[in-house]
């Protein structure tokens, strides 16, 4: 007992940061089990903004073991600065475990993770070019590199040298990019692995001895359902699974260890990048939520698209994930309309449908259809207790409920802790009051 699952229920960025945070005084163990740094938690510290994209946010509390799982693809020049930027601010990466069996993103994969996407041409898919797609790809091919090869020094060499010859001539000869400078970027590996080798081991046996002692460990997931690979709106989706089913492999814990399953939902829905997007607003709703949501991603600056709340999807994530309770965020966002609409099914060439259609060209073709919902017309950011929503919202809160068939447990209704409804408690004084989770921020 208990292995307690965050994800996310909808194309990501539902800020699964905060609600992290959150739970975090009584875990025992934060891990990580798919995604690389293709996405992020921004928090402030003292003044200063830290972001993590990789090493899980339970690393800035001292009694979390942070675990990066074999299901995740770890750019090492990442981690490292990721781990320079902590120990700058004071605080310890001892208790970072990263997992001998995952995969590696290289240059390489960066390089071509671009050219890749660029040569689709208007056909790309918007990937965040961090290379996730290609080191995903080479782990399916069986010829990726992994932690493991870190520990070894003529292994990694030889291996290396290999892969990076091998990909310069795709990138030459198939995209006519420019090779990569196979000597440095075997110095810069070495160098890296020298560093990394203290943190690497079996994670798959402290996640199993922390479930066997009773201790709470929290899988934490990054994108949302509708990125899965598998689950997801394909070919728009990430190389990852995000969905509970991911945990399994890509930690080493069981199907039985997950006792609670929680999905993180904006209480309206966004996406960035390509694909279709039935209930997006494209137009003045659209641009209310982005501004009072701070919907852009601050590195690239890459706006997420935004609109209203679709239960069709919800209901899908409850069902792929078997999601036992809900956390709805950023109900904040919505104070600013007078009427409310929910997508509650789908029509397609004048049917109604319930569900996802099978295939992506349908999907691509489904209009929503809406309920309308009065809004509440006040501020709600300082709301801490259930019974002091307003009513309008509280009734948007058991619409969504009723739809899920799983309970609401956590609202969010601003950045900061405080700003939190728990639903069968209260929110806790943190051990550590030193951070402020902002959003889960894409690149
Ligand atoms: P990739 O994961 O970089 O291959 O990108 C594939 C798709 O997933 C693109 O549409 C990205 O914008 C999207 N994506 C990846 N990570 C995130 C995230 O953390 N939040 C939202 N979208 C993401």
């Amino acid at each position: 007992m208990p292995g307690i699952v965050l994800l996310g229920a909808q194309w990501g960025d539902e800020g699964k940061g905060k609600v992290t945070d959150l739970l975090a005084d009584d875990m025992h163990m934060v891990v990580r089990y798919q995604g690389g740094n293709n996405a992020g938690h921004t928090i402030i510290c003292e003044g200063r903004i830290l972001k993590l994209h990789l090493i899980p946010s339970g690393i800035l509390y001292p009694h979390i073991v942070s675990v990066v799982g074999n299901g995740v693809v770890v750019n090492p020049r990442v981690i490292l600065e990721e781990m320079e930027n902590l120990r700058s601010l004071g605080i310890s990466t001892d208790n970072l475990r990263i997992s001998c069996n995952a995969h590696l993103i290289l240059p390489c994969h960066e390089v071509l993770d671009g050219l890749s996407d660029d040569a689709r041409g208007g056909g790309g898919l918007g990937t965040t070019r961090r290379g996730i797609g290609p080191a995903y790809a080479d782990k399916a091919m069986r010829v990726g590199l992994r932690a493991e090869d870190l520990l070894e020094r003529g292994v990694l060499r030889e291996k290396a040298e290999s892969l990076f010859r091998e990909k310069n001539r795709v990138i030459v000869s198939i995209y006519g990019g420019e090779p990569l400078d196979v000597r440095r970027e075997l110095e810069r590996l070495e160098e890296q692995a020298e560093a990394l080798r203290p943190f690497i081991t079996d994670t798959s046996h402290l996640v199993r001895e922390a479930l066997s002692e009773g201790r709470n460990v929290l899988f934490e997931g990054a994108q949302g359902t509708l990125l899965d690979l598998d689950h997801g709106t394909y070919p728009y989706v990430t190389s990852s699974n995000p969905t509970a089913g991911g945990v399994c492999t890509g930690s080493g814990a069981g199907p039985r260890d997950l006792d609670e399953i929680i999905g993180v939902a904006k209480a309206y829905l966004t996406r960035v990048g390509e694909g279709p997007f039935p209930t997006e607003q494209d137009n003045e709703v659209g641009s209310a939520m982005q501004e009072k949501g701070r919907e852009f991603g601050t590195t690239t600056g890459r706006k997420r698209r935004c609109g209203w709340l679709d239960l069709v999807l919800l209901r899908y994530a409850v069902r792929v994930n078997t999601l036992t309770a809900l956390a709805v965020t950023k109900l904040d966002v919505l104070s600013q309309f007078d009427r409310l609409k929910i997508c509650v099914a789908y029509r397609r060439k004048g049917r109604p449908m319930k569900d996802r259609p099978a295939s992506s060209a349908a999907f691509r073709e489904c209009e929503p259809v809406y309920e309308e919902m009065p809004g509440w017309g006040c501020d709600i950011s300082g709301v801490t207790r259930l019974e002091e929503l307003p009513g309008e919202a509280r009734r948007y809160l058991e619409f969504i409920q009723d739809a899920a068939g799983v309970p609401v447990k956590i609202i969010s209704v601003g950045p900061d802790r405080s700003q939190t409804i728990m639903v069968d408690g209260e929110v806790r004084t943190p051990r550590q009051g030193r951070f402020l989770f902002q959003d889960d921020l894409p690149l």
